[in-house]
């Protein structure tokens, strides 16, 4: 096709489709290189992640531990006798170190995930979308059931939106998923409340940010050394719940 109309194929393409090139440099995925499972690049970079080895170490369910670990090591929100609310919880990392950092009788997690969620001691799992009217239901039964003030201590949201391939895209659905979140935070967070929430570097993420910032006493975005540096991922801490 390129030869019949004379023009070389790539001057071809550029004329004929304008915005291939664009398409070309947008990246197309929260991931500098794509792995895919079973292949030799995607195990080398298991053999080489320390958090991976670690993990099977320490029996977590996935590495995404080493991240919940790390932030609260710093800032120690996980307390002893505390509720919390985990989002987006599948397969159940995050849950399990809720649950050993807070161990006590009177602690309490509740997970919920549209996944399947093996059974985890300590943890009450929904199985479910947290942006559903029934599920939140179901949430504000427990939570009205377990804690004492009626309210949960914690809000953690390590929700992913299923990867469309564009970067774009799939920042603008995780600012949804995370804005579900933080309303379902706001209807049950204790004051001086905590919520930890992923988002993907972009404009959006910036502005959601800000629109929260008077709700809380203090805002934080991390990046731990367990979040691979080549994942726009990145993690917002807010401190001090202000339950007016
Ligand atoms: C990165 S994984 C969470 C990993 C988890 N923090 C752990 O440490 O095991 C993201 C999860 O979010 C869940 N998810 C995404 N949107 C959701 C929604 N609206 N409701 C419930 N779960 C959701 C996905 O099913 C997926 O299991």
């Amino acid at each position: 096709m390129a030869a019949s109309t004379g023009l070389s194929a790539s001057r071809y393409f550029s004329t004929t489709f304008p915005l291939m090139k664009k398409i070309k440099k947008v990246p197309t995925k929260n991931f500098a290189e794509v792995y895919l499972k079973g292949t030799p690049a995607f195990i080398q970079r298991q053999l080489s992640d320390p958090y991976v080895r670690k993990r099977r170490l320490e029996n977590y369910r996935c590495r995404s531990a080493f991240k919940l670990i790390e932030i609260d090591d710093k800032f120690g929100f996980l307390k002893p006798a505390s509720i919390v609310l985990d989002l987006g919880a599948s397969p159940g990392s995050w849950s399990q170190v809720a649950r050993d950092r807070m161990e006590n009788d009177n602690s309490f997690v509740i997970a919920v995930d549209l996944l399947h969620f093996p059974a985890l001691d300590g943890v009450h799992f929904i199985k479910g979308d947290f942006t559903d009217n029934l599920v939140q239901q179901k949430i504000r039964g427990l939570v009205s059931e377990h804690s004492t003030s009626g309210n949960v201590d914690v809000v953690l949201c390590d929700a992913a939106p299923k990867a469309s391939g564009i970067k774009a895209v799939d920042q603008d659905a995780i600012v949804r998923i995370v804005s579900s979140a933080i309303s379902v935070a706001f209807k049950h967070l204790n004051n001086e409340g905590t919520m930890l929430f992923k988002l993907f570097s972009g404009n959006n993420s910036g502005t959601l940010v800000k629109t929260i910032q008077p709700y809380f006493r203090q805002i934080k975005s991390i990046k731990p050394d367990a979040s691979r540096k080549d994942s726009s991922e990145y993690f917002v801490l807010c401190l001090g719940y202000k339950n007016r």
